[in-house]
């Protein structure tokens, strides 16, 4: 396989073939990213769950390596986390060589065709071999099901305050929070949730960590829906408060509902454990789809990729605290040539394809804009020859962002597909940055350095090679900007 694939992302990570939805058991360990995946590798539609598996270096240039948990006797493996149980408290591995322990959740199929509430619990599987090989615990369910429908996703970090770890697990409508000494019998330490935050949906895949915003240490927790999400369907939503080894406390009111990305497609995110001190970043990926339409998207030999990696960080706004996401520096290394666009007033469409001495196919535009008052709508619009055409624009008066793919190729698969993306804007400054990455199938805009965020993917019969900005009923300036060619992470 070349990846060469028609609509195949070309800096983003996707599975040979097959289906894949969630990314799971992030966890860094001895120099790798490890990336596994809720992954059927019999068809391109969701079906019996297996965990692929990838490594990297960087977070950007994947090795795809054998399936690493097939399902058994207790069911599919649906998504969950991995650690490094670098003390040993599990007993798995060696003080010398410590496990890396898989923390999933197990689906028995059968249960649910059966019309039973509990079938689903927790299991976990270990490796001493860098992840090549994998183990199942001999006594699993680690966490049987206490009789509660959607009761799934853990994601389990160490709390060092409390010398415990600690495990976040979606169920229905709240999460609950578990502790253990020793990964392998956990004790119930709290709820959160059934009054807070969005409820459009099933709560699914959470994730809980601590950042720090002005020398302050924040709890944040992700937390997936589906559907209800800002644009329909699935997405991701976050609540920033407190943790103190027992309990979540939420710093905002109960109805208030905060997004991680605006855009379609990212969800089911959460960030990489294991992350060295040294490092200090908190880094993310989602899945690059929506539940509305992931097992329709045209095409044909597998089927969708994961978001680009990004840092996330806490920033004080007058709207109050917010999370930020950022593309992370590893990306330089797909950077190719750069272009400097000219500073230019743009009343209309400026063509800036002719800009860069290279195709626009693969490539990150950066521009700083002013004066956006002064436009009703303005933006970047991506097309190719045949006239179809993606628009990620602004329209001051209502202070919102959106991104347009009702003309953007391929959509008749899902009604939801053409739908006008929307997502307020955070900051009230009359100069805009955009930050977007073009790939062959999505596009990643990080509006005001990361304060707004979407994601959101497309199918045009040929790849957007034309890439314009505009600005309609009045004047903006263009004062300065970058086009880059990226290269191929397969090449
Ligand atoms: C989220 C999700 C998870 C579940 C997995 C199954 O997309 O529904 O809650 O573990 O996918 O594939």
């Amino acid at each position: 396989n070349n990846f060469q694939e028609t609509h195949r992302p070309q800096f983003h990570f996707s599975p040979p073939a097959k289906w894949m939805n969630d990314p799971n058991g992030m966890v860094y360990h001895n120099g790798e990213y490890h990336l596994f995946y809720q992954h059927y590798p019999d068809s391109t539609v969701w079906g019996p769950m297996h965990w692929g598996h990838a490594v990297s270096k960087d977070m950007i240039h994947w090795e795809h390596l054998p399936i690493a948990l097939y399902p058994d006797s207790l069911g599919y493996i649906f998504s969950g986390s991995a650690v490094v149980d670098a003390n040993n408290t599990s007993g798995l591995g060696t003080k010398e060589n410590p496990p890396m322990v898989a923390i999933y959740t197990y689906h028995l199929a059968e249960g649910e065709k059966a019309g039973k509430i509990d079938y689903q619990t927790q299991g976990i599987a270990y490796s001493t071999d860098n992840g090549r090989t994998w183990e199942k615990y001999k006594q699993n369910p680690v966490l049987k099901n206490p009789g509660i429908k959607d009761f799934r996703d853990p994601k389990v970090s160490w709390h060092e305050p409390s010398k415990q770890w600690v495990m976040i697990l979606a169920v229905a409508d709240h999460v609950e929070f578990y502790g253990s000494k020793n990964l392998t019998s956990w004790t119930k330490l709290s709820e959160f949730g059934k009054t807070y935050g969005g409820h459009g949906g099933v709560w699914e895949c959470p994730d809980l960590f601590p950042l720090t915003v002005d020398g302050k240490q924040k709890w944040v927790m992700l937390l997936s829906i589906n559907p209800g999400g800002p644009n329909g369907g699935s997405a991701t939503q976050y609540f920033i408060g407190n943790f103190d080894g027992k309990t979540f406390t939420s710093d905002n009111p109960a109805k208030t509902t905060l997004w991680v990305d605006h855009g379609t497609d990212n969800y089911a995110g959460v960030t990489w454990s294991n992350i060295p001190q040294a490092d200090g970043r908190r880094l993310f990926m989602g899945w690059m789809s929506n539940w509305l339409y992931a097992d329709d998207v045209p095409t044909d030999t597998w089927r969708s990729a994961m978001t680009l990696p990004r840092e996330l960080s806490l920033k004080n706004t007058p709207q109050g605290i917010r999370l930020v996401s950022q593309p992370v520096k590893e990306l330089s290394s797909i950077r190719a040539e750069s272009a400097d666009l000219k500073s230019q007033t743009i009343n209309g469409e400026v063509d800036l394809t002719k800009s860069a001495s290279f195709p626009v196919t693969l490539s990150e535009l950066t521009v700083s804009l002013e004066d956006i008052d002064k436009s009703k709508d303005l933006g970047i619009e991506l097309s190719n020859a045949q006239g179809q055409k993606l628009l990620i624009g602004y329209e001051p008066a209502s202070k919102q962002f959106y991104i347009d793919r009702s003309k953007s190729g391929k959509i008749d698969f899902s009604k939801e597909f053409p739908k006008k993306q929307t997502a307020p804007r955070l900051s009230t400054g009359n100069t805009l940055t955009l930050q977007v990455f073009i790939d062959v199938a999505s596009v990643e805009v990080f509006a005001d350095n990361g304060e707004t965020v979407m994601t959101s993917i497309f199918f045009p019969d040929a790849n957007y090679d034309q890439v314009k900005l505009y600005s309609k009923e009045g004047a903006i300036q263009l004062t300065s900007g970058q086009l880059t060619r990226l290269k191929s992470i397969w090449d």
